[in-house]
């Protein structure tokens, strides 16, 4: 998944995914239980721990921002790579000093790592007292009951059906303007290196009635763009049979049964409200999404488009089920259809087990070729449980892998420059998001095709639209002048 780039310097890809922590805000409630979180990982991570909040606030715990003062804390992880975990461990060890001053502070691990491990976490981290996976939300109040008897709690069942789709997410770290709704939950596709199957379970999309009611409710409250979340967007699907079972008329749904329908509903909520998604997989993208993207002007002209490697055999031993000539053939079409400034990411993956120097030059050729204008850089960490692990010998060298990361960074970063070079000149219109961290004068939104741009502030504020042209940039922020009407 990708991460949400709150900060307007853009970092490289590594440094970008592991910095990104959400905490908690300050409610200033007195007189209730408090509750701290702290969410790793990715969007569908941070999305989850609102509805974490959610259930906490109907058990009358308000949010604190300091876990010292907290009477719950709770960290929702990820496992995605080593260092991931490694991050929550250091976490939970600069906790425990807290929870000598205050003993009575429950202490839950949550999320990826917490599925990954189960009650092992409890016997290895002495100070955790709670262990939940990503479909047992709902039994946080038995499990904390548990807690106050006296107990260890854990509840890491996966569902086939929970999609958490009737609870109203308390919007945690909102700006009022965007917000994120998941659409699906888990993952089917097994590719080789990635624990998320294993940790999120099997895949399952969220009814659309719900969808587009959140869609419409974070209107009515004022927001002004969504972006919808699942591991695999392009795979949204939804039944006559799920229909029934949800007990859902069927003008509730509107004949919705695919991600291109579900798109096209959530984009006529209203014409002033933006509608992005993230992510789509190569091998499921179609004609059809991109199509309704071009059909409507609030769809944003973005696609993350995750490749990895760019040589067929790695591709193939990574079980990603598409070849470079396919991919290619991906983004000739998104070009085509949505022309050359449509916005487009991707992940990529250094190092993967028996890549060589030669196949590592073929992801170098391939991001030549697309010109991404933002990447997520990695380099490959082993996950046990995971078929590469089963399969194959992780045996590129960590220098190698830094070596080769390093020179896809390099790449990406001179990409990302003439992307924004590109656009001076250019007129775009902005959905003001904040304040610049930089200058209270100047304001941030971003472009369509999701580039943030600084411009100075005029009358306007948050939540406005409005139009702008490009006078300079850095790698990843371009500048701009209002044009005012
Ligand atoms: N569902 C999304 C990605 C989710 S994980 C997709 O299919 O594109 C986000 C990214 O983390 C992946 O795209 C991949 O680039 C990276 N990643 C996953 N497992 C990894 C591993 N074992 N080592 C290094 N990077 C990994
Ligand atoms: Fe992991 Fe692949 Fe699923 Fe993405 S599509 S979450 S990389 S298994
Ligand atoms: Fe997300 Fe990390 Fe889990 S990337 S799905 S929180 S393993």
């Amino acid at each position: 998944m990708k991460g949400l780039i709150s900060d307007l310097d853009i970092l490289s890809g590594e440094e970008q995914k592991q910095e990104e922590v959400h905490i908690t805000k300050e409610e200033g409630n007195t007189g209730k239980k408090k509750l701290y979180i702290e969410s790793y990982g990715c969007q569908m991570n941070f999305s989850d721990s609102e509805i974490v909040s959610s259930i906490m606030k109907e058990q009358g715990y308000t949010t604190t921002s300091s876990f010292e003062e907290a009477d719950v804390t709770f960290l929702n992880t990820c496992s995605i790579r080593e260092k991931a975990e490694i991050t929550v461990r250091n976490r939970l060890a600069h906790i425990k000093g807290s929870k000598k001053k205050n003993p009575n502070m429950v202490v839950g691990v949550l999320g990826c790592m917490a599925e990954r491990l189960k009650s092992k976490l409890l016997e290895e981290e002495r100070i955790v007292d709670l262990v939940v996976g990503p479909d047992a939300y709902r039994d946080l109040p038995n499990l904390l009951q548990e807690v106050d008897s006296g107990q260890k709690a854990v509840n890491t069942f996966l569902s086939r059906e929970e999609t958490y789709a009737d609870i109203s997410p308390v919007r945690l770290n909102s700006n009022g303007v965007t917000a994120f709704i998941s659409i699906m939950r888990g993952c089917d596709n097994m590719c080789s290196f990635c624990v998320v199957p294993f940790t999120r379970g099997r895949e399952r999309s969220r009814d659309p009635h719900s969808i587009i009611a959140e869609a419409q409710d974070l209107f009515d409250k004022g927001y002004r763009e969504v972006t919808l979340l699942g591991q695999n967007v392009d795979s949204y699907k939804w039944s006559e049979e799920q229909n029934n079972k949800a007990k859902l008329e069927k003008s509730d749904i509107q004949e919705i049964t695919n991600f291109a329908h579900l798109l096209e509903k959530v984009a006529l909520v209203n014409p002033l409200l933006r509608v992005r998604f993230s992510t789509s997989h190569p091998k499921d993208i179609t004609d059809e999404v991109l199509y309704t993207m071009k059909k409507y002007d609030n769809i944003c002209k973005y696609i993350h488009l995750p490749v990895q490697s760019g040589n067929s055999r790695i591709l193939e031993m990574m079980n990603r089920t598409y070849d470079r000539a396919w991919y290619i053939n991906r983004v000739d079409k998104i070009k085509e259809i949505l022309g050359e400034d449509c916005g487009l990411s991707s992940d990529m993956i250094a190092g993967f087990c028996t890549e060589t120097e030669e196949e590592h030059q073929d992801t170098l050729s391939l991001m030549r070729y697309v010109k991404y204008d933002l990447s997520y850089m990695f380099y490959y960490s082993e996950r046990p449980g995971t078929l590469a692990e089963k399969k194959y010998e992780d045996d590129i060298p960590m220098e190698v892998k830094k070596r080769r990361l390093t020179e896809i960074i390099d790449l990406q970063n001179q990409t990302s420059a003439e992307s924004n070079q590109r656009d001076i000149g250019k007129e775009f219109e902005v959905l003001i998001e904040g304040v610049s961290k930089k200058s209270s004068d100047q304001l941030f939104g971003r472009t369509s095709t999701n580039k943030v741009v600084v411009f100075d502030k005029a009358n306007h504020q948050k939540g406005d639209y409005v139009h702008v042209k490009i006078t300079g940039c850095t790698t990843g922020t371009l500048f701009g002048s209002l044009i005012e009407n």
